[in-house]
């Protein structure tokens, strides 16, 4: 998918051409397995659902509100040959990700990959950060990621291995951020929740691998989305950006799609407990090219 089919106005560094995903991948390496990825009716988590679907997996899309945005990624999907639904579930209720799974358990059979993506910011200066904006944070993207990924383990353990389908019992891919690793002053509540990813992420692997259940994460740096559009739709604010990414070009969703891909399938067998940084190099300290 093309940044530019994503409904916005991307402001390009003009030197550097877009990212295109290529269309439904001849090398299906996901094929038979069925997926599970929240939040994906926008951004992020609609590139990886869609590029799960090129690589032959089927789908179930899920989504809070924008119904519209999920009915897109299960047409690409279908597009693509592969079965896909949206589910509406709101990752922070217990009884809506019981609800999410047991249907998935019903149309699919199984879920083999889960890509706990759904998340969101609500900033504001750390003393004018109000308990509901902390506890909505938390709630959908730390907890949410703990119910979705508590409720596959449940099911990964269930079945077990099936050497025709994958080496793994299941996969479990966690969004994470940058900020799971460098401080963000205005976003307390945000890097507070993905720092707590990367441990619950580690915790789960150490103690799942045994079960041959894999965990890992992916950290994004900036990646053109709505959820950052004040850093990069204008020249200034881009340049500006720029200065934090050594890579000099702002991130596409199908970086992140690609990586999540190769964690789901069998090349990344051995890999589990890692965190994937995908983020242009922002996470190497780019104020220390000149400076130190
Ligand atoms: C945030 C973006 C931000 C990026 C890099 C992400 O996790 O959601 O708003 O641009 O980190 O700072």
């Amino acid at each position: 998918m093309a940044a530019t089919d994503k409904g916005f106005a991307p402001y390009h560094d003009p030197g550097l051409p877009p990212i295109v995903m290529p269309e439904c991948s001849v090398e299906r390496k996901l094929k038979g397995q069925k997926a599970l990825v929240t939040g994906a009716s926008s951004g992020i988590g609609k590139s990886i659902a869609v590029a799960l679907g090129h690589a032959g997996a089927d789908v179930v899309v899920n989504y809070s509100r924008d119904q519209k945005g999920a009915d897109e990624a299960v047409a690409a999907l279908q597009a693509c040959g592969v079965r896909a639904y949206a589910q509406r579930a709101d990752v922070a209720s217990e009884d809506d990700v019981l609800a999410m799974f047991e249907r998935a358990r019903a149309e699919f059979g199984t879920i083999d990959i889960l890509v706990a993506n759904a998340g969101l910011q609500q900033d504001a200066p750390f003393d004018q950060m109000t308990l509901a904006q902390w506890n909505k944070v938390i709630s959908v993207n730390l907890t949410g990621q703990f119910l979705c990924t508590r409720e596959s383990v449940r099911e990964f353990k269930r079945r077990g291995v099936k050497p025709e389908v994958s080496c793994a019992a299941g996969k479990i891919i966690c969004v994470s951020s940058v900020h799971d690793v460098i401080p963000w002053a205005g976003h307390v509540n945000y890097a507070a929740s993905k720092g707590g990813i990367s441990m619950m992420m580690k915790s789960v692997a150490q103690e799942v691998a045994p079960f041959r259940i894999r965990v890992n994460a992916i950290s994004p740096g900036a990646i053109r989305t709505p959820i950052n559009m004040d850093a990069w739709q204008t020249p200034e604010a881009y340049a500006a950006l720029m200065k934090l990414v050594p890579y000099k070009r702002i991130g596409e969703t199908d970086d992140i799609a690609r990586a999540a891909v190769w964690l789901a399938s069998d090349d990344s067998d051995y890999i589990t407990g890692a965190t994937l940084y995908v983020d242009g190099g922002m996470t190497l300290y780019p104020g220390f090219e000149t400076g130190g």
